[in-house]
């Protein structure tokens, strides 16, 4: 294990710690929006594969396990940090294990997965390479693994070619945003929960510091770690917020237009694909 390695595991269980008891209530991701699109995905995968147990890597307060718990048998759950484990609901229908470790040296029964999950997670790791390994060696063949909600490097990259452009006439508050977002957010860190910014960019490695995750690098560590196949998902277009909520039109017009708007730039692929903020995959063992 590299210093950086260990160094990046520290800055996580320092601003986990920090957020721990919060987070479930402020990150937009727990919206009920947003859960039900990721509980669709994941009941299509139990199916696809008759899940009955399911390992989710970097588990935090337990995003994933609230709605695996319904749909499989057994749920264990990886974490570094206490404080976030110690927020997971383990009651329910499920048995529900959790354990405090790092992913990517963690000692998952071989072969005793038929599913495993990655939300919102991997982008915090100094290199993914050994969780990924330790995804392939704890499912079965033919089991899947969901990684999603990690930030897509063209999306990133192309939002700091515009920062701080000399005499460039101003954008678009849909993009301008987003240009504040990349400069501001470790400062908004520092100054509500007192977190150092040289520490809360370490915890989010791959994206304050390499940048986010291209398809190409990603699939290779993924086929290198043992999975056959990966296919890879963008989410979340620039301007998809505005279509949602513009306030002018009735909520079914709304959704309609967010839905065709995407359904173009998809087919437009992969000349569009920076314009999406996250990436997200489903390998097959
Ligand atoms: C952004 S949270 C996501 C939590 C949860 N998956 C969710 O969707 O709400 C990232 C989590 O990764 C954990 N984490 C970071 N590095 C880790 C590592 N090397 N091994 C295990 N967990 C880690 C953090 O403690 C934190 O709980």
């Amino acid at each position: 294990m590299s210093d950086k390695y260990s160094e990046v595991i520290k800055a996580n269980i320092a601003v986990h710690s920090k957020v721990a008891a919060i987070y479930s209530k402020t990150e937009p991701h727990f919206r009920p929006e947003n859960i039900s699109v990721v509980e669709k995905i994941l009941k299509d995968l139990v199916k696809e594969t008759s899940a009955k147990q399911l390992l989710d890597l970097g588990c935090g307060t337990g995003f994933m396990i609230n709605l695996a718990k319904h749909h499989v048998g057994r749920v264990v759950g990886v974490d570094v940090t206490r404080a976030m484990l110690d927020q997971v609901d383990t009651t329910g229908p499920a048995k529900i294990e959790l354990h405090e470790h790092d992913t990517g040296s963690f000692p998952a029964e071989a072969g005793a997965f038929d599913l495993v999950t990655a939300y919102s997670f991997l982008h915090h790791l100094y290199d993914i390479a050994p969780t990924i390994g330790t995804a392939a060696k704890a499912l079965r063949k033919g089991g899947k693994f969901y990684a999603d909600l990690d930030p897509n490097f063209f999306f990133w990259d192309a939002i700091k070619e515009l920062e701080g452009k000399p005499g460039h006439a101003a954008y678009d508050p849909i993009v301008q945003r987003e240009i504040d977002a990349v400069a501001h957010k470790d400062d908004q860190m520092e100054k509500e929960h007192g977190i150092p910014t040289a520490v809360f960019n370490d915890a989010e490695y791959g994206k304050d510091v390499a940048g986010g995750f291209k398809e190409e690098v990603v699939r290779e560590i993924v086929l290198k770690a043992g999975f056959s196949d990966v296919k890879f998902m963008y989410y979340w277009y620039l301007g998809q917020a505005s279509v949602v909520n513009d306030a002018s039109k009735p909520r079914e017009e709304r959704l309609a237009n967010a839905v065709l708007v995407d359904s173009v730039l998809q087919s437009v692929m992969p000349l569009s694909r920076q314009l999406y903020k996250y990436i997200g995959f489903i390998a097959t063992k």
